[in-house]
């Protein structure tokens, strides 16, 4: 028999701590669930009655926190009470790419997860599950089992000791849709040594997900899944990617391709979209990880693969912006450039790793004048990540960005508009109204194959569409 959970703890209430413990909390009454957090901003956002203030957006989450919070989930910053008080607790903090010493640009940085792994030893005065959430390198539960097991009130051996069992459990919920997948996800995936902790969180997802679309593996396994399933779906991006540009070219259209080769039952029609580039926190980080971890091996041709992937993502956003330049008479300074779009993605308000980011850096170099609207991205957070890549002081970014509220005032006598996010609203824009504001000629170029390239071509404007030749 398992053990029945009736409290979990999660370290990390971020994008992924965030939704998921709400959904589990909303599916499973029957178990209090504490998200914890050091950020204390964060965590009074989480806790803050205007559900609009969530600190992440999500379509729908607004619904599920309402549902559940108060009656068993709360959100809190006594990290050391909630461990305490739980039998399960998931690991959910940031792993960001080590910014120094040894497999710097490349490696997972773990400290935070180290940092938990204490302090769960710490404070642990009975038995414990640990959860792995965050995607960590393969092999890293080792690292949290030695130091689960060595430290604190479980010293190696000591009969009677505080037990630790270590399970993987990857996320797959994407942005955007973070809610929908958690609610159906394709698979939960579970790995761990020992059947009885891996039942335990296999109870927990049986409240809502049918049993066939419940996966157990060995931890190795799981671990090295979630890289697998980032780097194939990031490759199948930068696969098209490479091919619109040869679309370009050759007067065919990407668009057109990938309907025709998505219909092709092996191959399938998800994640054909031709794009300026792929963005978020995982995709390049995580092909990043996997190759250091195929080099670290010495499997060099196996780590060149996969880097490619990553330098036709590089390579995309370079010639979207290099194609700025040189269609506006090889020179963008001083002009105005509207932004549409600044998160990785629609439906999301998270910006790491945002094309728009790298694109904007770029024709910053050229000293372009950038006016950026965005319907969720924040003033503060388009110039957080300008500051983030130091390329320029923070004065320069504020003197050369401005971002703005309104789409309409984006456009205002700006030489070009450049899509970046395929947010829905900027189909049904009044396009008209927006030629008649700006400079001429009046160009778009549409990064995310979104604007109906026929409809504005009739009223004036000169279009380029990513992966559209002709
Ligand atoms: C992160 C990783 O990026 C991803 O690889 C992993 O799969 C899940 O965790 P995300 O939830 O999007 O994803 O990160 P983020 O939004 O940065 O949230 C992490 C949270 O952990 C932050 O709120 C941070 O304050 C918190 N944290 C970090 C702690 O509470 N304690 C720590 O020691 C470190
Ligand atoms: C991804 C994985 O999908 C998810 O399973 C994992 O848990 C975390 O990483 P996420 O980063 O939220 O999720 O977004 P995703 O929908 O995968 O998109 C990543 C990037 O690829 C975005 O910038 C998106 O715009 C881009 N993309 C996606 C394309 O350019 N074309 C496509 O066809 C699909």
């Amino acid at each position: 028999m398992s053990k029945k959970i009736t409290k979990i703890c999660c370290i990390g209430a971020g994008y992924v701590g965030g939704p998921t413990m709400a959904v589990i909390a909303q599916k499973c009454p029957d178990v209090k669930v504490t998200v914890v957090d050091i950020n204390e901003k964060r965590i009074a956002a989480w806790n803050d009655e205007d559900l609009g203030k969530l600190p992440v957006y999500e379509p729908g989450l607004d619904k599920v926190v309402e549902e559940a919070r108060g009656r068993n989930l709360f959100f809190s910053t006594e990290v050391d009470k909630a461990i305490d008080e739980a039998e399960m607790i998931f690991i959910s903090v940031n792993t960001p790419t080590k910014t120094y010493g040894k497999g710097k640009g490349m490696a997972a940085d773990l400290k935070f997860i180290e940092l938990c792994a204490r302090q769960i030893a710490r404070v642990a005065k009975d038995d414990k599950i640990v959860v792995e959430k965050s995607t960590l390198p393969v092999r890293t539960a080792q690292a949290l089992k030695s130091i689960l097991h060595n430290t604190g009130n479980s010293p190696a051996g000591k009969e009677g000791g505080v037990q630790f069992d270590i399970l993987s459990n990857p996320e797959f919920l994407a942005e955007g849709t973070a809610v929908e997948d958690l609610h159906a996800p394709d698979r939960v995936l579970i790995g761990g040594d020992n059947p009885e902790a891996i039942q335990a969180l296999v109870d927990v997802y049986a409240h809502w997900v049918p049993a066939t679309n419940i996966l157990t593996t060995n931890v190795w396994s799981s671990e090295l899944s979630k890289l697998t399933a980032n780097a194939f779906l990031a490759q199948r991006v930068s696969s098209i990617n490479a091919l619109s540009e040869l679309c370009e070219k050759t007067g065919a259209d990407v668009n057109e391709v990938a309907r025709a080769i998505g219909t092709d039952s092996r191959i399938g029609p998800k994640f054909l979209k031709a794009s300026v580039g792929f963005g978020g926190s995982c995709f390049q980080k995580d092909i990043l990880n996997l190759v250091y971890i195929a080099k670290s091996y010495g499997l060099n041709e196996v780590a060149d693969y996969w880097e490619q992937v990553v330098l036709m993502n590089d390579h995309q956003k370079h010639r979207f912006a290099d194609n700025i330049i040189t269609t506006l008479y090889n020179t963008v300074s001083g002009k105005k450039i509207a932004f549409l779009g600044w998160a990785f993605k629609k439906d999301t308000n998270d910006t790491r790793e945002s094309a728009a980011i790298h694109v904007a850096d770029y024709l910053l170099n050229e000293q372009a004048e950038i006016v950026v609207y965005d319907p969720k991205v924040t003033e503060e957070q388009v110039y957080a990540d300008l500051d983030y890549l130091n390329t320029r002081d923070e004065k320069e970014n504020r003197k050369l960005v401005t971002v703005v509220n309104d789409p309409y005032k984006a456009a205002h006598e700006a030489h070009a508009i450049a899509v970046l996010t395929e947010w829905d609203e900027f189909r049904t824009y009044d396009w008209q109204r927006i030629y008649d504001s700006m400079l001429k000629p009046s160009f778009v170029f549409d990064g995310r194959a979104v604007l109906d390239r026929e409809e504005l071509e009739k009223i004036g404007f000169e279009v380029y569409t990513i992966g559209v030749g002709g």
